[in-house]
């Protein structure tokens, strides 16, 4: 199985070059971060904290994720329900921050993940994919840009999609989340050693795709 690995801080472009780099080699991407929210979902629907451990870890066994492809487009369920078109909203994105710190969500998640790309020709997106999810991944990226440049990126998909809030709060929510993932104790966000470290905040969609294939083909030829 061949799986890629790109990893880096919220914004930085990887679910868009990871399921553009897919399409291109022709295998599934997979976007580790809506398992973390879709975690989060499920906690908040049960009035649970996302900060309490104990809640979390006696909600985990009623967690059954299901990752379907339809239409191409991933789609998670979890305990039957389709829970992919709750996940984007603004405050589910720290709710997922925070229940991704947890050591019990991160090993079911990693679990599932590793299960995943072990069947699957797969392009993953996350935070710790290279450094702990799959080590001996056969590529890895790490991707990054400006804080301002990530910022602006995630403020223009908001408020296209209707979303009312200012630059200054997206910017506030960016720095928050990178602290976060960052800091926490198990698998935080950092670069692996043999990954492939870009900077997009001055590249195209297009010039970062085709340094990444470029990137795949030398290294699985
Ligand atoms: O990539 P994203 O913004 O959808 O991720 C949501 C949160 O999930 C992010 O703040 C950190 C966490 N996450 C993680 O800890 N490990 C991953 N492999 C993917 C996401």
């Amino acid at each position: 199985m061949i799986n890629i690995a790109i990893d880096g801080p919220a914004g930085a472009g990887k679910s868009t070059i990871a399921k553009a780099v897919a399409k291109r080699l022709g295998m599934i991407y997979l976007d580790t971060g809506a398992m973390y929210r879709s975690v989060a979902y499920y906690v908040l629907e049960h009035g649970a904290d996302v900060n309490d451990e104990r809640a979390v870890e006696a909600l985990l066994p009623g967690i059954e994720m299901d990752i379907r492809y339809e239409n191409g487009m991933q789609q998670i369920y979890v305990s039957g329900k389709n829970v992919t078109p709750y996940l984007r909203e603004p405050h589910m994105s720290k709710a997922a921050s925070d229940v991704s710190a947890l050591p019990c969500v991160r090993y079911k998640m990693v679990e599932l993940q590793r299960e995943f790309a072990a069947s699957h020709d797969v392009v993953l997106d996350g935070r710790d994919i290279g450094t702990f999810v799959l080590p001996d991944a056969n590529c890895k990226f790490f991707m990054t840009a400006s804080p301002e440049e990530r910022a602006k990126r995630r403020f223009k998909e908001l408020t296209e999609k209707g979303s009312v809030c200012t630059f200054e709060e997206v910017l506030a929510d960016i720095n928050k989340r990178d602290y976060n993932d960052s800091h926490r104790a198990v698998a935080p966000l950092k670069q692996a050693e043999d990954a492939v470290r870009i900077d997009t905040t001055d590249m195209s969609i297009e010039q970062v795709t085709e340094c990444v294939e470029r990137i795949v083909k030398e290294k699985t030829k």
